[in-house]
C-alpha cells in the first residue's frame, strides 16, 4: 500500500514538472481540449466520412479488386461477418492478434487473389470505414469470435439477420 502511494507521488510529481515545462514553453496548441465545433463545420465533417464510407461501398462490391472477379460483397454481403467491432484480436488466418486492416489485406491477396493496400491508404481507411458504417451501434466485443449481422438499415434490402439479434442499434 505505502510503495504504491508513494509511487504516485513521483508520477504526480514528474506529471507536475512537465506540465510546468510546458507552461514555460508556451504549451502545445494540441494539448488543450477541442472547441466545439460549429453545426457547418459539424455538417462538413460527416459529409467527409459519408464520402469515405461511399468509396468503401464501392470497393466491397468492386470485381477488379483482385484478379478473380470475386468481391468482397460475395462472401460479406453487406459488410457481414467482417466484424469490425470485435478487432483487434487473435485471428487464426493471421496467426497472430492483427488488425482489421490486415484482415481485410489478407481477404484482398487470398479469396481474391490480389495484392495488399498500404494500410494508411485512402482505400484502406474507405474499406474500414465501411464495414465499420454497417456495424454502426453494435457494442464493441474485443476479440469475440460471435458472428454479428450487419446493420440492415444502413445496408438497405437482402440481409438475412442471424436469429436472436434483437438491437442492432441506429446507423
Ligand atoms: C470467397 C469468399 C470471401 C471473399 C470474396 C472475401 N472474404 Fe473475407 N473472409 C472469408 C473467409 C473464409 C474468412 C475467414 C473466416 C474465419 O477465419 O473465421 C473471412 C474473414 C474476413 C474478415 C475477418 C472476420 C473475423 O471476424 O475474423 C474480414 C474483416 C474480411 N473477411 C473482409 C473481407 C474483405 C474486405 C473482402 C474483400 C477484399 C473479403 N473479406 C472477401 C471469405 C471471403
Amino acid at each position: 500500500m505505502k510503495k504504491h502511494k508513494s509511487m504516485y507521488a513521483i508520477g504526480t510529481s514528474v506529471m507536475g514538472l512537465s506540465l510546468a515545462g510546458v507552461m514555460l514553453l508556451g504549451g502545445p496548441q494540441d494539448v488543450q481540449a477541442k472547441k466545439p465545433v460549429s453545426p457547418a463545420q459539424a455538417e462538413q465533417e460527416r459529409q467527409e466520412l459519408l464520402k469515405a464510407v461511399l468509396m468503401g461501398d464501392a470497393l466491397w462490391h468492386d470485381g477488379s479488386l483482385g484478379t478473380n472477379g470475386l468481391a468482397c460483397g460475395n462472401c460479406h454481403p453487406d459488410g457481414s461477418a467482417s466484424n469490425p467491432h470485435t478487432w483487434p484480436k487473435f485471428q487464426t488466418n493471421l496467426g497472430k492478434v492483427g488488425t482489421l486492416r490486415e484482415m481485410i489485406n489478407w481477404c484482398i491477396m487470398v479469396p481474391l487473389e490480389g495484392k495488399a493496400l498500404p494500410t494508411e491508404s485512402d482505400k484502406m481507411i474507405a474499406m474500414e470505414a465501411y464495414a465499420t458504417f454497417m456495424h454502426d451501434g453494435v457494442p464493441i466485443a474485443l476479440g469475440k469470435d460471435e458472428q454479428h449481422g450487419a446493420n440492415p438499415v444502413a445496408g438497405g434490402a437482402g440481409y438475412q439477420l442471424p436469429s436472436g439479434v434483437t438491437d442492432l442499434g441506429a446507423p
